[in-house]
Order: C-alpha cells, then structure tokens, then sequence
C-alpha cells in the first residue's frame, strides 16, 4: 500500500469484516446499508479525534468538578447522494452538528464532477468541517468540493471516505495538503472507466437501492 502524506488509513478488524460486506455484490441493500454505517461510525470516531476541548464546571451528585465541552462547531458536508450514508454516524456523536450539502454526479464520459445543488450552513469560516463520501475514485469530487468550501471561508477540513484509490488520493492531498484525509481503504488503482478496482461498485446506487 502506498504512503500518502496526511492520509490516515484506519485499521479494525470491524472495517476489515465489513468492507468485505460491502465489496460482496451478493450483498443486499439492507446488509450494504448496515455494514457501511458500521464502519462510518469508526471512521467518524477516528476523524473526531484531535477536537479542540474547553473546560466547563459540572456537578456531579457528589460534588462539583472540571468536566469538558467542545471548543468548536462542526458542520458535515455530504457529497451528495452517497455522502448521506455517513452522516448519521457523525450525528451521533455530535448531535448539533449542523449538516451542509454538495450535489455533484461524476459525467460518464469524461469522469469529471458536474455539480448541480449546494447548501451550506453559516459559520463554516470559524467550524471544523467535515467533507464526506464513501467513494474518492479520480479524486474530482473531492477535490472541486475542497475547492468549493475554501472559497465559501472554510479553514478546517478533514474529508474522510470509505474506500480510495491512489489516483484520488494523489490528487486531493497534491491539491489540498492542509486537509487531512481519513479512509477505510486504500485500493488497487481505477479501471478505464474510473471505477475503483476492486472497489464496491457504485456506492449511492447500492445504499439508495437504485442500481
Ligand atoms: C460517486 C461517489 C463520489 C464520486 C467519486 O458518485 O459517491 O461522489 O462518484 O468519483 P470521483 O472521485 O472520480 O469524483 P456518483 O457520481 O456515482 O453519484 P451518486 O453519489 O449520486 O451515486
């Protein structure tokens, strides 16, 4: 495998059982549905790791003490459509998060992103926020949505993915050093038609059950 500067692959033997759900194409949307949502709330709890914390005073019932609070918002940003199935998983943890949306489809023919919606929160200059989509494959998607925030103020990225190709990865982490990527995978390589090799197939048409 190789090593990409600022890409963090997370191990766990959950991810590795449930990958292998995942990549099945025997897999039904159900099992695809409940394995994809198993490994975001890892990847999620990976990706919430270094979050600024503030001192607050609690009481406990038997007396008072220092507790903690996050120090910082934070706004998920699905790719949409796939991106939905991580979200619930970030909700969970951090259940005030505010949600934005990116809608990008990848063109058949010159696999490059087409973006056709975008709504996002206020405070995304002064919040973490995190980009997320199962699949990076030419890195296009990631990549103009990166883009796209950064022009909209943000300054606190992390993107995290199930499964990644190199060509994705080189092009993302090339394009944006300072946004540091989380993944489950990183594959093989694309095939002609830019799917990731092996890869899971199409990721939106399999969580939706639109295949
Ligand atoms: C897939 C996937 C990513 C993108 C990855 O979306 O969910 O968004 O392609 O490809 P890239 O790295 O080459 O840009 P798709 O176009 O299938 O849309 P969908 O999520 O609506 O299914």
């Amino acid at each position: 495998m190789r090593n990409f500067k600022n890409v963090t692959v997370i191990e766990h033997p959950l991810i590795s059982r449930d990958l292998s759900i995942v990549r099945n194409k025997y897999t039904d949307t159900i099992g695809f549905r409940k394995a994809i949502s198993r490994i975001a709330t890892i990847l999620a709890y990976h990706s919430l790791k270094k979050l600024p914390l503030k001192k607050k005073s609690i009481e406990t019932p038997i007396k008072k003490t220092t507790g903690y609070e996050l120090d910082t918002e934070v706004i998920v940003v699905p790719i949409l459509r796939a991106g939905l199935s991580l979200v619930d998983a970030i909700i969970n943890y951090i259940p005030d998060a505010k949600i934005g949306h990116l809608g990008m489809y990848r063109d058949e023919k010159t696999h490059e992103p087409v973006d056709y919606y975008s709504n996002l929160p206020s405070g995304i200059d002064r919040s973490l926020v995190l980009l997320v989509d199962p699949m990076l494959a030419t890195g296009g998607s990631a990549d103009d949505s990166i883009t796209f925030l950064k022009k909209k103020g943000a300054g606190n990225i992390r993107f995290i993915s199930v499964i990644s190709a190199p060509e994705g990865l080189q092009r993302v982490t090339q394009n944006h050093p300072d946004v540091p990527v989380i993944t489950a995978s990183i594959d093989e390589k694309l095939n002609e038609n830019a799917f990731i090799v092996p890869g899971l197939g199409d990721a939106g048409d399999r969580f939706f059950g639109t295949q």
